[in-house]
Formats: C-alpha cells, structure tokens, sequence
C-alpha cells in the first residue's frame, strides 16, 4: 500500500496567492511535506499526465491554462494519504463539491479548480515517478510522529 501521493497547486492556485492555504490544510491534517518543487509544467509533461484526456475538445485550452504560470508540485505522505487527499479535494467540478472541501471553498471552475490529487495509488505512483526524478522524496521525523495512530 503507498503511504504517499501527489498533488499540483495549479496556476489559479499560484496566481491567486492560495497556496499558503491550501498547504496549511495539509499541514493541518498531518499529511507530511516530503517534496516540494515550483515550476512551469512542458507540454510534454502534460501530454503524458493528461493522455486519458488527451481526445477531449478542451484539452488544447487545458494545456495553455496549466502552463500559463507555475505550478507547485509536492509529495505528501501519511497512512491512507491517496484516498484523504481526494477527500479534502473532492470532484472535479467544483459545482458538485460537497461544503468545506477544497475545490468549494476556492475553485472557480471545472479546469481553474486549484489542484490536482493522484485519484488512486497506481496512479499516485505513476505521478509521483513522472515528476520527481527517481520518486525521491525526503525521510525526516515529525516531532508530533508518535502522536500519530492511523
Ligand atoms: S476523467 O475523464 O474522469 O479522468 O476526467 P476528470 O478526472 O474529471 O478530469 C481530468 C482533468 O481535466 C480537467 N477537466 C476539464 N478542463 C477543461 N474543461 C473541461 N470541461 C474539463 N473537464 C475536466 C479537470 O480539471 C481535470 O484535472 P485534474 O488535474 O485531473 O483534476
């Protein structure tokens, strides 16, 4: 089972200075911090993260809006972390987000929706290998670590 799992802050997430919280409710939850890096996603990149999409008739404009700023990348770990991340997020559209998560507290639409979340732990897998060299992340103690029981 993969205790870690990827998330991008997306470009309305930077370019609306909501990073600071939408990371806090990370903190928050426990969901350690284990790699973090700011920059500006290549088609290339994209095509392949996107390839499920790849057909769709607003793929182009998906791709333009996610390049046109940076993006932050992390890899954040705890115990069942792929399915509580999605939790905290929840749909893609933010119309059918349910209150306090995520996607209805910030997001704006179905694409400027703040962030991505590996969807399961294949997946989270696969991300975290596509855009951390090697899946390398850091291996560090938390001091609250033994508090934690999940
Ligand atoms: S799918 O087919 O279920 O995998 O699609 P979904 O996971 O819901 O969406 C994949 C990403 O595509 C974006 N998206 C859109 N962008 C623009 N216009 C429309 N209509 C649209 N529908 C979906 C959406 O933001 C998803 O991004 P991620 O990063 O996966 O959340």
């Amino acid at each position: 089972m993969s205790n870690k799992t990827l998330v991008i802050l997306k470009p309305d997430c930077i370019q609306r200075g909501l990073t600071g919280e939408i990371t806090a409710r990370f903190e928050k939850k426990w969901f350690k911090l284990v790699a973090s890096k700011m920059e500006v996603l290549s088609e290339e990149i994209l095509k392949e993260h996107y390839a499920h999409i790849a057909d769709k008739p607003f793929f182009p404009g998906l791709v333009s809006y996610l390049r046109s700023s940076p993006v932050i990348i992390q890899i954040r770990e705890c115990t069942w972390i792929v399915p509580m991340v999605r939790q905290m997020i929840w749909v893609t559209n933010a119309a059918e987000a349910a209150p306090g998560t995520i996607r209805w507290d910030f997001a704006l639409s179905i694409w400027a929706n703040i962030i991505h979340a590996s969807e399961n732990e294949q997946e989270a897998g696969e991300e975290i290998v596509r855009f951390f060299w090697e899946g390398k992340s850091f291996d560090y103690k938390r001091c609250d670590e033994g508090l934690i029981y999940w």
